[in-house]
């Protein structure tokens, strides 16, 4: 971003090679970078130490003294958060892992290709000034506030709450609905905890794990030799749980055969295991749940009418993640503590583009897709931040932002990445403006043009397939600028960003 008051970014070049520093210098001062130079890495640390922080270092692997990996963990135990760029003349696949693992933002291979030298030094200034732009980030929950691991602040979600409150002082059955990954099994394990059963055990079965013939023996046992494997007495779920709660879950899909006995349990209190005679009794709490339509199996006769009303006594419905946009803010920092304390990553914050992105998205898969893309996102996020660019391209949709602002990779600020998302999501003709306005504000790169005519076509065909919408905005963009520029397939790839190759095979695509 071009603000013409602001300071040139500074980069320190650590090399004992006086040429590739010489070299390596004219490049990046070629773009009004302030170049600092250091001969080894001793006095590259040295250097970092005494400070201003450059905003980025190129660091040479091999030195004669101390070596480039171990300058950059120096380096970063001064300042964790500097962007180092490693150089190495061996590209091999062991230099490019060490060099990530030790925190380097990327690495380039001798010899530079200047062209690449400067699109990574773009890329790595716009990361920085990314970050900076995150500054205090404030996390909208404590983790251990949330020691139930129940998140959400939703109204859809204070009514989940509420029925749980009621139904923890009865033993009352609970049948649980819900699409995938809205926390069907977490919502269980909360009703058995704050019930008077806490203190004895909690079992999940999980119905469409098990086969049909063996699930009679898993939930109430078999006596020895009752059938062909059953080599020794074996007891069931029911009577192992006693006194706690069952969870049965995805019970849509049990076999009507089992779904008799397990109204026995519900309307006796009784069982009797395979190839038994004894009827033993069991206090169980069954809690139930399944991502099924119980009530379209009731009526074509593929789950028992008597089971389910006996099941379906306090209904607990799981709203899908979509309808509680509110809780996305808190999901995320619950995931990320979670994931810092685990030491699985040191991530604490958000870009605020990130998470507008994050609440935007329809999250098919619910709170197990989120925790999913936080987790991903943090194990590739170079900073201790996410950006818009470390989050999964499925969330991101692959390749829009390109597309949009029509250069490949970075080039486009995250606030521009995310006014042109919303145009996605939202009202088109009002993120149309929006994302233009700030094109000129900002003095941003890319083509107003192009984003003109993304966001006509956009809008014009806004349709709910958005991998064919975006196949056909890049095919319409492809032919729009050839036709912009008279039939100069170059030059309509330039514009575009793309190489000619790539245009061409849009267009045949
Ligand atoms: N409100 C929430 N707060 C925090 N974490 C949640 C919340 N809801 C779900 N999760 C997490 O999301 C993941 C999926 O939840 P859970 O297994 O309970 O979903 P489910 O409805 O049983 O899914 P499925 O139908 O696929 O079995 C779990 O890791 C769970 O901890
Ligand atoms: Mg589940």
């Amino acid at each position: 971003m071009s603000d013409p008051a602001a300071k040139p970014p500074t980069i320190l070049v650590i090399d004992d090679d006086n040429e590739i520093r010489y070299s390596l210098s004219r490049v990046l001062t070629s773009r009004k970078y302030l170049v600092t130079e250091a001969a080894s890495g001793e006095q590259g640390i040295a250097m970092v130490k005494k400070g201003p922080a450059p905003d980025l270092i190129f660091l040479d692997v091999r030195m004669g003294g101390m070596g480039g990996i171990e300058a950059l963990q120096h380096i970063r135990s001064v300042n964790p958060k500097q962007l180092v760029v490693l150089m190495t003349a061996f590209g091999t696949a062991q230099t490019a892992i060490e060099a990530m693992k030790y925190g380097a933002f990327d690495y380039v291979m001798k010899p530079f290709d200047p062209a690449k030298v400067l699109s990574l030094t773009e890329n790595a200034l716009k990361t920085h000034a990314d970050m900076r732009a995150v500054g205090d980030y404030k996390p909208t929950i404590n983790a251990d506030d949330y020691r139930e691991g129940v998140v959400g602040s939703s109204p859809a979600m204070q009514e989940v709450f509420k029925v749980i409150g009621q139904v923890t002082a009865s033993d009352v059955t609970v049948m649980i609905t819900g699409e995938s990954g809205t926390g069907k099994e977490l919502v269980a394990r909360s009703i058995w905890k704050h019930s008077h059963r806490a203190t004895k055990a909690f079992i999940a079965v999980n119905c469409a794990a098990i086969p049909d013939n063996l699930i009679e023996s898993e939930l109430f046992g078999h006596e020895k030799g009752s059938f062909t494997g059953a080599t020794v007495q074996r007891l069931g779920k029911f009577e192992l749980c006693d006194r706690g709660t069952i969870f049965l879950d995805e019970i849509g899909d049990m076999a009507l055969a089992t779904q008799t006995k397990i109204l026995r349990v519900l309307q006796q209190g009784e069982i009797q295991r395979v190839g038994g005679t004894e009827t033993i009794r069991v206090d169980v709490r069954i809690i139930a749940a399944t991502n099924k339509d119980l009530e379209e199996m009731v009526r074509t006769k593929t789950f028992r009418e008597d089971l389910y009303y006996r099941l379906n006594v306090v209904r607990i419905r799981m709203p899908p993640l979509r309808d509680r946009g509110d809780d996305v803010p808190q999901l995320v920092d619950f995931c990320l503590q979670n994931l810092v304390k685990q030491k699985k990553s040191r991530v604490t914050k958000v870009s605020p583009e990130a998470m507008a992105v994050l609440t935007r998205h329809k999250w098919p898969g619910n709170v197990r897709e989120l925790e999913n893309a936080i987790y991903r996102s943090a194990v590739i996020a170079q900073t201790d931040a996410i950006l818009v660019k470390d989050l999964p391209a499925d969330i991101c949709g692959p390749g829009l932002v390109e597309l949009i602002t029509g250069t490949p990779g970075g080039g486009a600020s995250e606030a521009l990445i995310d006014a042109a998302r919303s145009a996605l999501a939202e009202s088109m003709a009002v993120a149309a403006a929006r994302a233009s306005a700030l094109s000129l504000t900002s003095g941003a790169n890319p083509p107003i043009l192009t984003l003109e005519i993304a966001f006509d076509f956009l809008y014009a065909s806004l349709s709910n397939d958005g991998e064919l919408m975006q196949r056909s905005i890049e095919r319409e963009l492809a032919r729009r600028a050839l036709v912009a520029s008279g039939g100069d397939a170059s030059a309509a790839a330039k514009h575009l960003g793309l190489t000619k190759a790539a245009l061409e095979k849009r267009l045949k695509d």
